[in-house]
């Protein structure tokens, strides 16, 4: 991954970015109501294929290096790639991160949020509004000319701070008409390091933040990664783009 180049997309291919963005967040906003005491995560992952099959659009983690399922599921002390499942309930209390990833066009919109499933503990309401927090301050520090390191650093600032712990084990991403591919975006690391981001890059922001240890175990089914203390972890992503003066979010839900 690191030695391929970043790529700077045409307006062309961001018109096309901006759609798959678009359904991509407004795929969770359909699932929203949905995240209920009661509900399973098969169910919320059934809801989320059969709506991507309706628009048109395919869901990029089905059969991604073996992925079984439409979307990640990540409950409570799973800290990303939870496989949704029946037998897996939601329950009042937990938090669930959702992260979902539409292909429109052969473009990738990729982007998560972590809800609430009935009235969180204070402790995960503050983990959450923190995650949310730092993936703004993120965010606020993408521009032309800025370094990639800037990023990282402003999030642990922040979760750090706040008395949390930023994972390590996984990054943001370039994301285009390829899943997962340059420049990594660390959430982590120092200002002043890494490479510049230039205008028509496009890439992924997004922190998982735990209460307890950063460092996280996968079990054995290969990909649900949980957090080592078992204790909590929240994530929230977006997929954004340089712009000539700044960033533009390309997950975000339609107007109107
Ligand atoms: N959407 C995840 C990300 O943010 C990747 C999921 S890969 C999968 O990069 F195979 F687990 F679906
Ligand atoms: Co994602
Ligand atoms: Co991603």
């Amino acid at each position: 991954m690191k030695s391929e180049t970043i790529e700077l997309l045409s307006s062309r291919e961001l018109d096309k970015m901006r759609t798959a963005g678009r359904l991509a967040a407004e795929l969770l906003c359909y699932l929203e109501p949905l995240v209920k005491p009661g509900v399973s995560t098969l169910e919320l992952n059934d809801e989320a294929e059969r709506w991507t099959k309706a628009q048109g659009a395919k869901s990029a983690p089905l059969g991604y290096k073996g992925f079984p399922k439409s979307i990640c599921t990540s409950i409570n002390e799973v800290v990303c790639h939870g496989i949704p499942n029946a037998k897996q309930i939601l329950q009042d209390g937990d938090i669930i991160n959702i992260d979902v990833t539409p292909i429109v066009d052969g473009y990738y919109g990729d982007t998560s949020k972590t809800f609430f499933v009935g009235t969180p503990s204070p402790l995960a309401k503050k983990l959450v509004e923190v995650t949310h927090e730092c993936l703004k301050r993120g965010i606020a520090e993408v521009k032309p000319d800025a370094r990639i390191g800037d990023i990282g650093a402003a999030i642990q600032e922040y979760a750090e701070a706040q008395g949390f712990s930023v994972v390590r084990n996984f990054v943001g991403h370039g994301v285009h008409r390829v899943f997962h591919t340059a420049p990594e975006i660390p959430h982590y690391g120092k200002r002043g390091t890494g490479k510049r981001m230039r205008a028509g890059m496009v890439f992924t922001i997004e922190p998982m933040i735990n209460e307890g240890t950063w460092e996280v175990d996968v079990l054995e089914d290969g990909w649900t990664a949980v957090t080592q203390d078992r204790k909590l972890s929240a994530q929230f992503e977006h997929t954004v783009t340089v712009t000539a003066d700044g960033v533009e979010i390309l997950t975000l839900p339609g107007r109107g």
